[in-house]
């Protein structure tokens, strides 16, 4: 498939999703409203925001204000890690709206699977509820490892049996720290194998690969970054790449993917046997 900066996929939910994200971890408010808008302006048409960033409202405001159709826009929050259960998730479905001003959110994740089950059903029934008043378009989760996947597949089949087909909530996106350093493919497998769209987060790994010798090659070769060689990665793997930038030439830089292919040997010289270097926190692997 060749891709473009418009490219998207076909969620689970029937939404498409743009291939291409915009990060905004770490953000500072008073300057997202300004970096969103160059994100747009760059061609970027998804925002990957969470109420744990503080710059709903701002990265919203930008959305907003961008003249563009809101429906060609697509944006993201999360309900804060530790902060799940059903009470908790529904209140925070109820605060991002309004403090982002909109209509309905794209897609709202769990940020991360702390909490133990009940919290973390808890919280994908508010989801589900979100969904069913139209508040939200599609739900997924972040962080999820394959343990905590298969819980929610069992009780969303289950709830479905119990009660008709779709009313435990349909999956469509699962976002996790994701690159060669930490290639995931216990996750991805199972993502696949049920149309689950897989996030990858800090795709260019906070900028501590720049002078790496595995992607110098890569870069000089193809006349290219080692964070545009990872980005290429990202989307020619079939993820979706959400690189954060403050600065205006990186945002650019970052969507400047499309010119060029990493070849299969390429792509295969980025696999690392048995590599596991998360460059954040992994709560994938968490057990409660
Ligand atoms: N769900 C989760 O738990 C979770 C966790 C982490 C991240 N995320 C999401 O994923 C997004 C990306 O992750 P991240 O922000 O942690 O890491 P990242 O995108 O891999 O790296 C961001 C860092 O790299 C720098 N940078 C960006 N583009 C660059 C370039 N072309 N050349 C050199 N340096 C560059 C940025 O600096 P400047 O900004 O100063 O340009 C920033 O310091 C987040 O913003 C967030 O939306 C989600």
């Amino acid at each position: 498939m060749t891709l473009n900066i418009n490219s998207s996929y076909k969620l689970n939910s029937g939404y498409e999703i743009p291939i291409l994200g915009y990060g905004v971890y770490q953000t500072p408010a008073d300057i997202t409203e300004s970096v969103v808008t160059h994100a747009l302006k760059t061609g970027y048409r998804h925002i990957d925001s969470a109420v744990a960033y503080r710059n709903e409202a701002p990265s919203a405001a930008a959305l907003l204000k961008s003249g563009l159709p809101r429906s060609s826009v697509f944006f993201t929050t999360k309900i804060p890690p530790k902060a799940l259960g059903y009470d908790s998730a529904k209140a925070y479905i109820a605060e991002s709206l309004s403090v982002t001003g909109l209509d309905y959110i794209d897609l709202y994740l769990i940020h991360a699977p702390y909490g133990g089950k009940e919290a973390r059903i808890g919280a994908w029934r508010a989801l589900v509820e979100g969904v069913k008043a139209g508040k939200i378009r599609s739900i997924g989760v972040s962080n999820y490892g394959v343990h905590h996947l298969e819980e929610l597949e069992g009780w969303i089949k289950e709830t479905d049996g119990k009660e008709g087909q779709g009313a435990g909530g349909v999956l469509s996106v699962n976002q996790v720290e994701l690159h060669p350093w930490l290639p995931r493919d216990d996750i991805a497998k199972w993502c696949k194998e049920r149309g689950v769209v897989v996030e990858a987060y800090c795709p260019i790994i906070r900028a501590t690969k720049a002078e790496d010798p595995l992607l110098l090659p890569l870069a000089k070769k193809y006349n290219k970054s080692t964070s545009q060689i990872l980005l290429r990665w990202s989307l020619q793997k079939g993820f979706v790449p959400l690189p954060k930038s403050v600065t205006p030439s990186r945002i650019e830089e970052n969507a400047a993917l499309y010119d060029f292919e990493l070849s299969d040997a390429d792509l295969k010289s980025l696999h690392i046997d048995g590599v596991y270097e998360p460059c954040a926190w992994d709560p994938t692997v968490s057990t409660d």
